[in-house]
């Protein structure tokens, strides 16, 4: 053999190595999310190499992912798309064209993207937001994480979901008050949750929301060991590793929090009587318990809490508070994918918010990872995500 074919046949080896990721069975197009998977990994390894020069923060590398898939508010003959801004905070609109007279439905619309990346411009959210059955719809952007950290995000959000919410603002927008929807995926849903739970303790709203639909949610920091942490850690799209970035980017860039959370010893003792809030022994279905056994989280530096007050705030993780703040929610749709990290941070909100009767509806996807929202368009076209958008909007159609 030729030291060229040798070489070749190295190479080939050593990408089929680092391309191939063992995925379960059942997911669609595998080879397609494995190649998108390692061109995430090597943006990562990327972002990891400039953050160690001292060139770039990892998340402005990791960045590139979202500004690559930017969209321009493009309107159609069915929907009018603008960008503008309510309380001084981006936003852009869809608003249906047809009969400009009669009321509309709506949905605030919250993007992912680990409270880091992504904006009012990301595509992916044209293909739910701009839907004809759904009529005026809007969606929103906040300040990123690493540069800004909580509760700017969650702030951002509730003075646009506040605003809109005014009689005055749904006259303005011809929105029946009684027919608006708060969602959002990811970490979208996260904010969403934690919206939709202070909304109901504010005095000066009147309006309330009617549905909150939550996409694969992130809703807790006290527990970074679940099933599904465990089961999905190095699944694609969204390894534990970048979840565990995502969350401590979002309360400091000091990484100190992050090996914490790494090792589940970051909830200093005066928080422990959280932890039944989100112990999964309790509140996971049997199917998905399997064979773990629960143990609860090792306790962490007290100092941790001193140095970042936010992180087991439920305006953060909407998971910790009691029943009680649960109750009077509105109906709520939950979607978790079987190979997410986040899985069973959803299924036990499912299971929390059941047992103090809030009407739930929860759609959980066999056969999907993380992020499906973003597979229903070039480059990864996948028919289940399509159907589980197309359940999502049908559903939203009969019951908004
Ligand atoms: C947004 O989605 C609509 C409906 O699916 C489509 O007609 C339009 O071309 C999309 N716009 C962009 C900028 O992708
Ligand atoms: C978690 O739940 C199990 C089963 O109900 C219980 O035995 C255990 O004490 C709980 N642990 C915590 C920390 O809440």
């Amino acid at each position: 053999m030729g030291k060229k074919a040798l070489f070749l046949l190295i190479a080939s080896i050593l990408i089929a190595y680092y391309v191939y990721t063992p995925f379960p069975e059942n997911i669609e197009e595998r080879w397609k999310l494995m190649l998108m998977n390692a061109a995430f990994k090597t943006l990562g390894h990327v972002a990891d190499i400039a953050e160690n020069l001292g060139l770039m923060h990892h998340m402005e590398i990791m960045m590139l992912i979202t500004s690559m898939q930017y969209t321009a508010p493009l309107s159609d003959e069915k929907v009018t798309v603008t960008d503008t801004k309510m309380n001084d905070i981006p936003v852009r609109l869809y608003i249906p064209k047809g009969k400009p007279d009669s009321l509309k439905r709506a949905v605030i619309y919250i993007h992912g993207g680990g409270w880091c990346l992504g904006g009012t411009d990301w595509g992916y959210s044209n293909a739910t937001c701009s839907t004809p059955k759904c009529k005026g719809k809007d969606y929103r952007m906040y300040r990123l994480a690493p540069k800004y950290h909580f509760p700017v995000h969650f702030e951002d959000v509730y003075t646009v979901a506040k605003y809109f919410l005014q009689r005055s603002v749904l006259e303005q927008y011809k929105v029946d008050p009684s027919r608006v929807c708060i969602s959002g995926d990811s970490a979208g849903g996260n904010l969403a949750a934690a919206v939709t739970q202070q909304l109901l303790d504010d005095p000066d709203v009147k309006v309330k929301l009617k549905i909150q639909v939550l996409i694969y949610p992130a809703l807790q920091t006290i527990d970074f060991n679940l099933p599904s942490y465990q089961e999905n850690e190095n699944m694609p799209i969204l390894p534990k590793s970048l979840m565990l970035r995502f969350w401590s980017e979002y309360f400091t860039t000091d990484l100190s929090l992050m090996e914490a959370m790494e090792n589940n010893q970051h909830v200093p003792l005066e928080f422990s009587h959280l932890f039944k809030f989100v112990n999964w022994s309790d509140w996971l279905p049997e199917r998905f318990k399997r064979n773990h056994v629960y143990t609860s989280p090792t306790l962490g530096s007290p100092k941790l809490g001193q140095k970042y007050p936010g992180f087991l705030d439920p305006r953060a993780a909407p998971l910790l508070v009691e029943d009680i703040r649960l109750r009077g929610l509105p109906i709520t749709y939950v979607i978790t994918c079987q190979y997410d990290v986040l899985r069973d941070d959803g299924i036990i909100y499912v299971s929390r918010l059941r047992e103090v009767g809030v009407p739930v509806i929860h759609e959980h996807l066999e056969d999907a990872v993380h992020g499906m929202l973003m597979f229903i368009s070039s480059p990864l076209f996948l028919t289940s995500s399509q159907m589980a958008v197309n359940n999502y909007i049908e559903w939203l159609n009969k019951n908004l």
